[in-house]
C-alpha cells in the first residue's frame, strides 16, 4: 500500500464493489462506471482516457440546419430509406474531394452511425455466397463490429497486424482467403485502438487479394482525413485520403461522422457502395432478400429491416456540414487536428516516464499522433497496468479486448483529456515511476 494521488483505499473498496471477474476483463462502460464511483467517493478528477467519444463542441453548421429543417416540419415525415438526395449528392462530392473517387449518389447511403452501417453491412456482404462464412478483421480493431458478426450468426476469423506490417500482408491475409470461406475483410486506418495508418503499398495488397478471391473489402473510416502527418484538408487536392477503393472495386466504406464533425449524438454515418458492387447480383442473397443486387438488398432489405432509414433532420444536418466541407468554407480537418496535439504532448509524458508506445510504427514511419495512441509499463500485464493506474487517478482501457496479440498494452483516447490536467498528468506519471521503477 503505498501513498497514491486517489485514495488506495477507497479505490479498493469500489473495485471490490462494482468489478465482476477482473478490472482488467471488464467493458469499456464498466471502467466508465468504476471510474465514476471513485470519482464520487474521493472528489478527485481522473485523467480519462477510456472512452472514444469527441471532446469538442458539434459542427455548428450541422446544428442550424437541423433547426431549420425541424421548423420546416420534417420529424412527421419518413425520409427515404437511401437518404434524402441533397445529402446522397454531397456524399457523392465529399468522397471525390477528400479521397478522390467516383461513386454515384445511388451508393452513397446515410446509415444510423457507422455502427449501424456495420450491421446492415454484414448481413448483406456476409450473405452473398452460401459457401463463405464471414469476416476477416484485421486486427487490433472496434470489438462491437465482432459482437455484430455474431449475433447474426455469421463466424470471423482475424489476425494481429503488429508483425505483419508491409509486404508480409499480403501472405498472412492470402493465408485466411485461400481456405474459399472468407465472405469480406474488415479494418479500420486510421485504426481504433492502436492509430496505425495503413499505407498505399499495404491498401494496394488487399485491393488486389479482394479481386483475386472476390471479397468485399469494408473500409472502416471512422477517423477519415485525421492522419495529421498529412494535409488531407483542402478539397480537390492532393495528397487525398488513402483508400482501398483505388485498387478494387469489391469495395465497402463505413465514413463515421461522430469524430471528424463532433456528430457523435446525432447517429449519422455514410455507407458508400462502389458502383460495381452497387449492381453486381449475387444470386445467393436471394436466400434473405427479394433482389439477388446487392445494392437493392442493402437498401430495401437489411435497412429497411433495421431501421426504415435515418432521423430526418440528422440527414439535413449531415448535408450541409458536407456541403460547406465540400465548397471548402468548413476547415473540419483544423478543428480535429487538437487531438493530434495533445497526443504529442501526452505520449512525451509518458515516455519521460519510462513507459513505452506499443504500436509505434507504420512500416518504418513514426506512428501519427491522433485519436488514440496504445501504452505500456515494463513487468505490467495490461489488465495489472489498468488497475494499478487507477490509484493514480488515470483510467484507460486493455488492448486485449480489441484482438490485441499485445497483452502488455493499454488504450489512451486523448479527446477527453482537457488541457487543464495536462499538468496533473505529468504529475502522476511521475509518481508512478517513482513507485515502480
Ligand atoms: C473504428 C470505429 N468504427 C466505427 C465506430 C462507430 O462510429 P459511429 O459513432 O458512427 O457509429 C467507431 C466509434 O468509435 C470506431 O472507432
Amino acid at each position: 500500500m503505498k501513498d497514491t494521488p486517489i485514495d488506495y483505499v477507497t479505490v479498493k473498496k469500489k473495485i471490490q464493489e462494482y468489478v465482476v471477474t477482473s478490472v482488467g476483463k471488464s467493458s469499456i462502460r464498466e471502467i466508465v462506471r468504476l471510474v465514476n464511483y471513485v470519482e464520487k467517493a474521493t472528489g478527485e478528477k481522473f485523467i480519462r482516457m477510456e472512452m472514444g467519444v469527441p471532446g469538442l463542441p458539434p459542427s455548428k453548421v450541422g446544428i442550424e440546419a437541423e433547426i431549420e429543417a425541424l421548423k420546416k416540419g420534417v420529424a412527421s415525415k419518413y425520409a427515404m430509406i437511401e437518404g434524402v438526395p441533397e445529402l446522397k449528392r454531397e456524399i457523392t462530392r465529399f468522397v471525390k474531394l477528400f479521397l478522390d473517387i467516383d461513386v454515384n449518389p445511388a451508393g452513397c447511403i446515410p446509415t444510423v452511425g457507422s455502427m449501424q452501417g456495420g450491421m446492415a453491412t454484414f448481413m448483406v456482404a456476409n450473405r452473398n455466397d452460401k459457401n463463405r462464412e464471414g469476416t476477416l478483421f484485421i486486427d487490433p480493431g472496434f470489438p462491437v463490429q465482432k459482437q455484430q458478426v455474431i449475433v447474426l450468426g455469421h463466424t470471423y476469423r482475424s489476425f494481429d497486424i503488429y508483425n505483419y506490417r508491409g509486404n508480409k500482408l499480403k501472405d498472412k491475409i492470402e493465408s485466411y482467403l485461400v481456405t474459399g470461406k472468407v465472405s469480406s475483410i474488415l479494418y479500420s486506418s486510421p485504426n481504433n485502438p492502436s492509430w496505425i495508418c495503413f499505407s498505399e503499398k499495404e491498401l494496394k495488397i488487399i485491393g488486389e487479394l479482394a479481386n483475386k478471391y472476390d471479397v468485399i473489402v469494408v473500409e472502416d473510416l471512422a477517423y477519415i482525413c485525421m492522419d495529421f502527418r498529412k494535409d488531407y484538408s483542402i478539397p480537390g487536392e492532393p495528397p487525398f485520403q488513402p483508400t482501398v477503393a483505388k485498387y478494387t472495386d469489391n469495395y465497402l466504406l463505413l465514413i463515421s461522422s461522430s469524430k471528424v464533425f463532433s456528430y457523435a449524438g446525432q447517429r449519422i454515418g455514410m455507407m458508400v457502395i462502389s458502383d460495381k458492387l452497387f449492381i453486381r447480383k449475387y444470386p445467393d442473397l436471394k436466400r434473405y432478400y427479394a433482389s439477388d443486387q446487392f445494392g437493392h438488398s442493402m437498401i430495401y432489405g437489411a435497412l429497411y429491416a433495421l431501421s426504415a432509414g435515418v432521423c430526418h433532420s440528422s440527414q439535413w444536418g449531415l448535408a450541409t456540414i458536407l456541403k460547406e466541407a465540400n465548397d471548402g468554407n468548413y476547415h473540419f480537418i483544423e478543428e480535429v487536428k487538437e487531438y493530434g496535439e495533445k497526443a504529442r504532448i501526452m505520449k512525451e509524458m509518458f515516455l519521460k516516464n519510462g513507459f513505452n508506445i506499443v504500436y509505434d510504427k507504420d512500416e518504418g514511419e513514426p506512428i501519427a499522433d491522433g485519436f488514440y495512441f496504445t501504452f505500456a509499463y515494463p513487468g505490467f500485464s495490461g489488465s495489472e497496468l489498468l488497475e494499478e493506474l487507477l490509484y493514480y487517478g488515470i483510467s484507460a482501457i486493455t488492448l486485449d479486448i480489441t484482438g490485441s496479440n499485445r497483452h502488455e498494452g493499454l488504450r489512451a483516447c486523448v479527446s477527453y483529456v482537457g488541457w487543464d490536467q495536462m499538468a496533473s498528468l505529468e504529475y502522476r506519471l511521475k509518481i508512478f515511476h517513482e513507485h515502480h521503477s
